[in-house]
């Protein structure tokens, strides 16, 4: 599916708009993309996945490799995320984790005790050999759009961890966090190492960009935030800093946090729909770009509020060193895929650089 040549494209995803922004670099125009564009609202997602559970559908390259493609091709964004779960590491090391529709991940002896944490399985990367074969695919069928790799971070996994599946107060986790100190570190620190295996192997097969996905951090204080989870998302950061690969940080609620996620080492921010880039850019400060924030909902509305709110958050966007335009949080379920291709042409076209000048004749 490799696009015909245009020359006023560039062929590398290292020199791809979405690179370049995550860079703070000039770009030709906006880059986008949508998180959870893989899978969710498209049927083709749908029929391919029929009769597959998820985590079993992850594990297959050949699966991961068209789902990942499919939006690619629908949507004309500026890069492929792959299809993948942030539990997955968890899976492969050995944990009994199902993911269930419509629900999400469900922990089958969640982690509840000191021991508990101490009789947690590493993750060998010898067992990822499926997902360096599907990047390597990717990346060769992806050609000049980059791939973007992704892992959860430390907190946001041990919120499945530890409250068994999905939960809105994360009470459990704050509890065990509060009165277990030493063993939470212990915990963090093997899900920070679990992370950056999971993101290295990514990047070595080719992955021109990763997301570190700290969905639920906003449930914290900054100064929780600061002391007990920051530490681990900067150790994954770290693990995988030598690699010259652009680095993207996200999470949900996060405005009283936006410094304290891009002091964990990311090149870019993520920003939920809570507030505006303007004001995002101003808390993150100029030596990282950021990524988002159309409210995912404002996707089910009326075309004339769509194309509202799109302009709204291109221009909002102007403040920050390099933006890629994003959704706030995942992809509703509902969404029409329509609507998300009419998203991606309409960045495009509001944020195209003028063609350079013709040099004067003499
Ligand atoms: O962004 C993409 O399109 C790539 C694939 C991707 C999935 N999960 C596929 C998926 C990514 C990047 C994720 C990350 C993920 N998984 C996060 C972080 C992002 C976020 O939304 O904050 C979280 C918190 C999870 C855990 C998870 N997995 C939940 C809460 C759910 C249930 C919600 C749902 O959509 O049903 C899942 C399941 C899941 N992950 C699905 C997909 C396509 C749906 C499963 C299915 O189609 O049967």
């Amino acid at each position: 599916m490799t696009p015909a040549p245009d020359p006023a494209r560039p062929d590398l995803p290292s020199d791809s708009d979405l690179v370049r922004a995550a860079r703070g670099l000039p770009v030709s125009r906006t880059p986008v993309w949508f998180m959870r564009q893989a899978g969710r609202s498209l049927p083709e997602y749908r029929a391919l996945r029929a009769g597959t559970a998820m985590l079993e559908a992850c594990r297959d390259p050949d699966l991961v490799t068209e789902i990942t493609l499919q939006p690619v091709r629908r949507h004309g964004v500026d890069a492929a995320i792959l299809f993948s779960d942030i539990v997955l590491p968890l899976v492969v090391a050995g944990l009994d984790i199902e993911i269930k529709p419509g629900i999400g991940p469900v922990v089958a002896q969640p982690v509840r005790s000191v021991a508990d944490v101490d009789a947690l399985p590493l993750l060998d990367p010898s067992h990822l050999d499926f997902l360096t074969t599907a990047v390597r695919s990717l990346v060769q069928e992806l050609g000049p759009t980059p791939l973007i790799g992704f892992a959860g971070a430390p907190f946001t996994l041990a919120t499945y961890l530890i409250e068994g599946g999905p939960s809105k107060e994360h009470a459990r986790t704050k509890a065990f966090m509060y009165a277990e100190p030493a063993a939470w570190s212990r915990l963090m620190d093997r899900l920070a190492l679990s992370a950056a295996t999971f993101l290295k192997v990514q990047m070595d097969a080719g992955a021109s960009a990763v997301q570190l996905f700290d969905s639920w951090a906003g449930v914290l204080s900054a100064a929780d935030y600061e002391a007990r989870v920051l530490p681990y998302s900067r150790e994954v950061f770290e693990a995988i800093g030598s690699r010259d690969v652009p680095r993207i940080h996200f999470g949900v609620g996060t405005g009283e946090l936006l410094p304290l996620i891009g002091e964990a080492g990311a090149d870019v921010v993520g920003v939920d729909w809570r507030l505006p880039l303007d004001e995002a850019a101003r808390r993150v400060g100029h030596g990282r770009s950021l990524q988002g924030n159309l409210d995912p909902a404002v996707l089910l509305a009326d075309r004339a509020t769509v194309d509202r709110e799109v302009r709204r958050v291109v221009e909002q966007g102007r403040a920050a060193r390099g933006h890629i335009f994003n959704l706030g949080h995942g992809v509703l379920p509902d969404t029409d895929p329509g609507v998300l291709t009419h998203v991606a042409e309409l960045v495009h076209e509001l944020t195209l650089s003028p063609a350079d000048p013709t040099p004067p004749a003499t």
